[in-house]
């Protein structure tokens, strides 16, 4: 077999938000085809990273009064913990915010700037004044242009589901401030992916993608290529774009350059040679999976951008459905939006695995997660069908001849059999048919239990004279239940290992010459999966729809930075605010919370909890006994970390340069202000 050498990546997982069921499809995917690859002896590397760039995360973070770096951190390692307890073995699991991914996006883009495929002109866009940013589609709100439902998004409207633009919205509000958007304008820069048409008209048609797949992009393609706009505004969380000062480059353009960041950082971690898997005479292969709703940023801008930069394209790109639950889409109030972490507190992860692996072909459709059927296969396939065969035949192995198979094979044509079924199971695999290739290893299991039933080996055992029988039986059920394992590999890596524990031999290679196991000797069989528990089922779909009330209880994100300019107000306006003098009897940091202090302070009649963002510019212990002036009647406020009575006053650009109001001359605390 040619050894081949093979750079796999899964699309990288936003930084803002958990990993669910939906995004398993398709990292198990992937990573059952990258097991079966190394499995086969070729020398293939997993790659993936979190996508930390773009607005929503500034924002999240923003809203969890944490720097984005701190957010991405955090669920960097959360996303990792998921994957790693499912199973999904990368090679390396980097971020899109790294050095790597910085250099490969200026060099990228450099190199496109310098080829002319770059112009850049100033465009209008929707403006909050309050917020002082430019506003996403899906940021702004309003009536929709159609049938007139309040409070509808930018892009899309969810009573009659039409699409449009934010500047069709009636009275269009920005989702930050609730203020009114204004226009305004500001340069932009944009990738002629027009240029592209021709080498994107060839590359799409030359057997990189799946036959779905090409019709969608002739589609595309015949209606004609845009320019894509690259550049974002500050405030935003991203790479500043290297000629463009207060210009980021747009999330989506550093993301894919991500893979070769990850890929990168492996290369310098293991003395790898990057160049050989990514100059344009490179002779590997590069295969990405992605879901279905990325295929345009895959399948044009990515090999556009790489093609435009000097760099070689894609092998291929495959892409798969989505996951439907119970046949419905996942619906946070339904409970059918499951995130992994939820799952892997109640149920073996190897179950989903297996159903997944089992649903799954090389197409585009959707797949569905059924309980009633997941239950029912894991439960007849792996735990009926599988091990049973194993606990079946090791009891006679361990009491009757203390542990040692056979020494000869009896029926050296059915384990050829096993043997010779190794081509059509691998060219499944090979061709992410895994529905196929788990139907043809349980129809081996099927044959392999329809052997131990006709040979009885119960029977056998109560006849004294039978002993060889018995233990050639026996043996021969050993030797076929450790070939599935060896097929199973790439998908129940865990059930695997242990299998191999109790066989006592290591963990192995794809079987093409495989010989029987004889007189080996085998360790104690201890039970390597458990059937699928309803009550747990049920347990997964409570705890997620609990997960759904916690989060309609958490406040909506706090507006914050908020730096514009105040209105005039009236003299009767300022009556109303109660300021009083308070003592700091405490101050404290809040674990989690990267600018706040936690106050309690006495306002004269009573102590009052306060949150101020000031943890910057003051110690806690540099305030406590001090005095300031706070606003004591503002109405309570639900923060993340607790309810805060009340505010600070405080002036200053933020940092170290904040200063709290502390009058210091005869000032007791519950003293009015005015
Ligand atoms: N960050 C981008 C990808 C950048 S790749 C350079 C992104 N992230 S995502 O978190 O929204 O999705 C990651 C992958 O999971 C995507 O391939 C997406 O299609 C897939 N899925 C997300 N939800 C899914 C389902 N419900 N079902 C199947 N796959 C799903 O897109
Ligand atoms: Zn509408």
């Amino acid at each position: 077999m040619l050894n081949r050498k093979i750079l796999v990546t899964s699309a990288l997982p936003y930084a803002n938000g958990p990993i669910h069921l939906g995004h398993l499809v398709e990292y198990i995917q992937t990573d059952i085809w990258v097991r079966f690859q190394k499995q086969r002896g070729h020398q293939c590397y997993y790659v993936c990273a979190d996508d930390t760039h773009g607005t929503p995360i500034m924002l999240r973070a923003d809203s969890e009064n944490i720097s984005p770096e701190t957010l991405i951190a955090r669920v960097a390692q959360e996303h990792l913990a998921d994957f790693t307890e499912f199973s999904v073995a990368f090679d390396n699991y980097h971020s899109t915010h790294s050095e790597e991914n910085r250099e490969f996006s200026s060099l990228i883009y450099k190199r496109l700037r310098d080829a002319g495929h770059i112009n850049s002109r100033t465009i209008t866009q929707a403006y909050d004044p309050i917020k002082l940013m430019f506003l996403p589609d899906r940021f702004i709100k309003g009536e929709c242009p159609k049938c007139g439902a309040a409070d509808q998004y930018g892009d899309s409207c969810e009573a009659c589901g039409a699409t449009y633009s934010p500047t069709d919205l009636k009275n269009p509000v920005s989702a930050l401030s609730g203020e009114k958007p204004i226009a305004k304008d500001s340069v932009h820069y944009f990738f002629n992916l027009g240029n592209f048409a021709d080498m994107l008209q060839a590359w799409t048609s030359a057997g990189h993608l799946q036959a779905e797949v090409c019709n969608k992009l002739s589609e595309w393609l015949e209606n004609g290529l845009q320019e894509w706009d690259i550049s974002r505004d500050a405030p935003y969380f991203g790479f500043e774009i290297p000629d463009a000062p207060g210009k980021y480059f747009y999330v989506w353009l550093d993301a894919p350059i991500g893979y070769m960041a990850s890929f990168k950082n492996l290369c310098d971690k293991q003395g790898l040679d990057f160049d050989a898997f990514w100059t344009k005479e490179s002779d590997t292969e590069l295969y990405h999976f992605i879901g279905k709703d990325i295929i345009y940023f895959h399948a044009l801008f990515w090999p556009a951008m790489l093609s435009g930069a000097q760099f070689r394209t894609p092998s291929a790109i495959f892409a798969h459905g989505f996951l439907t639950v119970n046949g419905e889409k996942m619906s946070k109030s339904r409970g059918t939006f499951i995130k992994a972490r939820t799952y892997l507190e109640h149920l073996n992860p190897e179950y989903l695995r297996y159903y997944f692996a089992a649903k799954l072909n090389a197409g585009v459709d959707d797949i569905d997660l059924n309980f009633e059927d997941f239950t029912q296969r894991v439960n007849s396939d792996l735990v009926g069908k599988v091990v049973n065969i194993a606990s079946r035949c090791s009891s006679f192995i361990h009491k009757r001849f203390e542990g040692e198979l056979a020494a000869t094979c009896s029926e050296p044509d059915l384990f050829a059999q096993f043997v010779d079924a190794n081509s059509k199971i691998a060219e499944y695999y090979e061709a992410r048919e895994f529905g196929k290739a788990m139907r043809e290893i349980m129809a081996l299991a099927d044959q392999a239990n329809q052997y131990i039933d006709e040979k009885k080996p119960w029977v056998i055992a109560k006849e004294t004279d039978r002993d060889a029988e018995l233990q050639q039986v026996c043996s021969m059920g050993i030797n076929l239940f450790r070939l599935l394992v060896v097929y199973l590999q790439p998908v129940l890596p865990v059930l695997a290992e242990q299998a191999y524990q109790f066989l006592n031999i290591a963990p192995q290679a794809w079987p093409q010459a495989t010989t029987p196991l004889l007189q080996h000797r085998i360790n104690p069989f201890a039970p390597l999966m458990t059937r699928v528990e309803a009550d747990k089922i049920q347990a997964i779909l409570s705890a997620s729809q609990s997960d759904l009330q916690a989060a309609a209880s958490t406040p909506p994100p706090a507006v914050k930075h908020c730096e514009a300019i105040a209105p005039t107000i009236e003299f009767d306006d300022f009556a109303k605010i109660d300021l009083r003098v308070a003592k700091i009897l405490k101050a404290e940091a809040v674990a989690g919370a990267e600018k706040l202090l936690q106050l309690t302070v006495d306002i004269g009649d009573e102590t009052r909890n306060i949150f101020a963002g000031i943890k910057s510019a003051y110690a806690p212990e540099d305030l406590e006994g001090k005095f300031t002036v706070v606003v004591a009647n503002l109405a309570p406020r639900k923060m993340r970390f607790g309810v805060s009575e009340g505010m600070v006053l405080a002036a200053g650009p933020g940092g170290k340069d904040i200063w709290i109001i502390a009058p210091e001359l005869g000032a007791t605390a519950g003293m009015r202000v005015k």
